[in-house]
């Protein structure tokens, strides 16, 4: 199977995509589709062999459970057993957008979207195309990131193509992804509710909504694998080929040195800073990635891409500034350089 890509730049090109996904998500089958967090890999949620033909493409742990995407308060008031009044509001005041609620689950919900557990994850998405083909299609899309697993998530339809091009009959061109990293995953079945995975809607901002109940932060470092935990907080994941280091250096003299002392030839070594940029003369490749956590983030994924393709042995990525605004993209490099210590 070679994927069919199809592009959503003009009005007509848009509509016909929206039709061809949703006929081909109607017969069972799987499409990638441009959310605003990364690409997902889209099935008919209602479908349990259509989902479950999503764990063989990834070769995703049949532990990990799939968030489930609607396109309207009700489509994910179906997906449900309880909608709590808490639920309303962030839903008010965060979708459609970058927020997974996870709930108790539906009956109707096919247990491997859950992976055999009692709740599951709703995300409304806010990107256009994503919310044409729900409609399209009447029914929610159980969708992972379009990646094996444990590979980068996809930020652009190339990545989807490279790594599930062959296992899949399309993909959908919807642009680089605007936000860049997964949503924010959020438990509201613990009390008070609990942080299951960051993302660009900051713990701050849904303490403002949620209020005096409070809001239970991950411990990065526990990283079990029970089904009621995020997989996500495993600690390695989203990683790219090579191996991935955090460093901070003052100048370009301490960079050299610290790379010289680690042994591997300078040529062989890609460097991604965002404020003491290197020159860039003795490196195999210097980028800039912008100073701001909503920038960065839009553009880290697609740069690990990238460096995956020019075959570096080691990626040496700048230290992140501190601040609740930079916390997803840290949690994100932080498993990425797991468990490699810097020498
Ligand atoms: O931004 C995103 O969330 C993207 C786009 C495609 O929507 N999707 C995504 O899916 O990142 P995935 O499968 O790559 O990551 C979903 C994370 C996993 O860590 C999974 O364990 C967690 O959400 N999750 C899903 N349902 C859950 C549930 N019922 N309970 C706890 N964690 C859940
Ligand atoms: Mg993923």
């Amino acid at each position: 199977m070679n994927a069919e890509i199809l592009p959503t730049d003009t009005r007509e090109l848009f509509e016909k995509a929206v039709k061809r996904a949703a006929q081909l998500l109607r017969d069972g089958q799987l499409v990638a589709l441009p959310t605003e967090t990364v690409y997902g890999l889209a099935a008919n949620a209602w479908d349990a062999v259509a989902v479950r033909r999503i764990f063989e493409v990834k070769d995703r742990p049949p532990a990990n459970p799939i968030i489930v995407h609607v396109a309207s308060l009700d489509m994910a008031q179906r997906c449900v057993a309880k909608w709590p009044p808490l639920a309303g509001k962030l839903a008010a005041a965060f979708w459609p957008g970058p927020l997974t609620l996870v709930l108790p689950r539906a009956q109707e919900i096919p247990s491997v979207v859950t992976a055999g557990g009692a709740t599951v994850g709703v995300r409304w998405p806010s990107h256009p195309f994503m919310q044409a083909v729900i409609r399209a299609c009447g029914f929610p899309l159980a969708a992972p990131s379009a990646n094996p697993a444990n590979e980068l998530s996809p930020t652009n339809a190339q990545h989807v193509r490279k790594t599930l091009g062959q296992r899949i009959p399309l993909i959908i061109d919807g642009g680089q992804a605007q936000v860049g990293i997964e949503s924010s995953v959020l438990d509201l079945v613990s009390s008070p509710p609990r942080i299951l995975r960051p993302g660009m809607i900051h713990p701050a901002s849904l303490l403002a909504v949620i209020g005096r109940a409070g809001l239970a932060v991950p411990d990065t470092k526990a990283g079990t694998a029970s089904i009621l935990m995020s997989p996500g907080l495993l600690p390695k994941h989203y990683a790219p080929r090579a191996k991935l280091v955090l460093w901070n250096w003052g100048d370009e003299a301490e960079l050299e040195r610290l790379v010289l002392a680690s042994g591997i030839p300078p040529l062989k070594v890609h460097v991604v800073a965002h404020s003491h940029v290197p020159s860039g003369e003795i490196f195999g490749r210097v980028s800039v990635i912008p100073h701001d956590a909503v920038a960065y983030a839009r553009a880290i994924y697609a740069e690990l891409h990238e460096c995956d393709e020019l075959n570096p042995e080691l990626i040496v990525v700048e230290s992140l500034p501190s601040g609740e605004e930079w916390q997803a993209v840290a949690d994100r490099l932080t498993r990425a350089a797991y468990p490699i210590a810097p020498k």
